[in-house]
């Protein structure tokens, strides 16, 4: 199993591009308001990494991925393309999915908006989608099963009658955008993987309002839920600590610290 472990100068490279990937989910925010397309927000997202930060975006012309970042609305379950034709209205929930690379490496990061005023089920799935994602981080320690990590957000978000998505995962991260290991976000094999220092990984669970099953359309990218049911995602780029974990994609707007510590 090659699952890379970082080292110092690797894990400060990765901070960098990581607070890169968080600033610009904190820049887009004031910008998510009713009437705005999602190809605005892709605009000012892309002129922000390309001019202000000097980074790359990973994601556009990834597989030929068109745009600098993913933006899925309402029942999008991820991979949603940015559109002039898709204008955000009050309630909608939204996905801003980016990765930017900075110094040969990846910080990969996504949250949820909300347009206007809230729906209840909306507002829910955001927090509940939110809470499986910190849940998670709150586990994460060298020694620890990777697998404990998608058993506890199955058994959360489905407590929560809602589901979670089986045909996605996070995924080890660093000089590539996706490298080993796959990071379930619901109980399945794990191929064994036990955390270590220095192990750089994202969590990044979609959660459905309805049931898990998803359709990918023609456009082969925008992924939707199958039951057209509200779909939920928070992402963070964490790196393994000898006590807990550091998370490299951490915001001002969080209600957990940057570093999590546990006594080992
Ligand atoms: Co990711």
């Amino acid at each position: 199993m090659a699952i890379s472990i970082k080292t110092p100068n690797d894990i400060q490279k990765m901070r960098v591009a990581g607070h890169l990937a968080a600033e610009v989910l904190e820049i887009i925010k004031p910008h998510v308001k009713p009437g705005v397309t999602t190809g605005e927000l892709d605009r000012i997202c892309h002129v922000h990494i390309t001019k202000k930060q000097q980074a790359i975006s990973a994601c556009l012309g990834y597989h030929g991925f068109p745009k600098s970042v993913c933006i899925s609305v309402n029942e999008v379950v991820c991979h949603g393309i940015p559109s002039d034709e898709t204008v955000l209205k009050d309630g909608d929930i939204v996905n801003i999915d980016v990765t930017v690379m900075k110094g040969g490496f990846h910080g990969d990061t996504s949250k949820m908006y909300i347009v206007g005023n809230p729906t209840i089920l909306g507002k829910r799935l955001c927090r509940i989608t939110q809470e499986s994602l910190y849940l998670a981080l709150n586990m994460v320690k060298p020694g620890i099963r990777l697998r404990t990590l998608g058993k506890a957000i199955q058994k959360f978000v489905e407590e929560k009658q809602f589901s979670v998505v089986r045909e996605y995962c996070g995924h080890g991260i660093g000089e590539s955008f996706h490298e080993e290991p796959l990071v379930l976000h619901y109980d399945a094999d794990d191929a064994g993987v036990v955390l270590q220092e220095g192990m750089a990984f994202t969590i990044e669970p979609m959660v459905n309002a309805g049931d898990h099953q998803i359709l990918v359309m023609q456009d082969s990218w925008t992924v939707k839920t199958k039951d057209s049911s509200l779909s939920a995602q928070c992402e963070h780029t964490i790196v393994v600590t000898d006590t807990g974990c550091e998370i490299m994609t951490w915001r001002n707007d969080e209600t957990i610290p940057p570093i999590i510590t546990h006594e080992v």
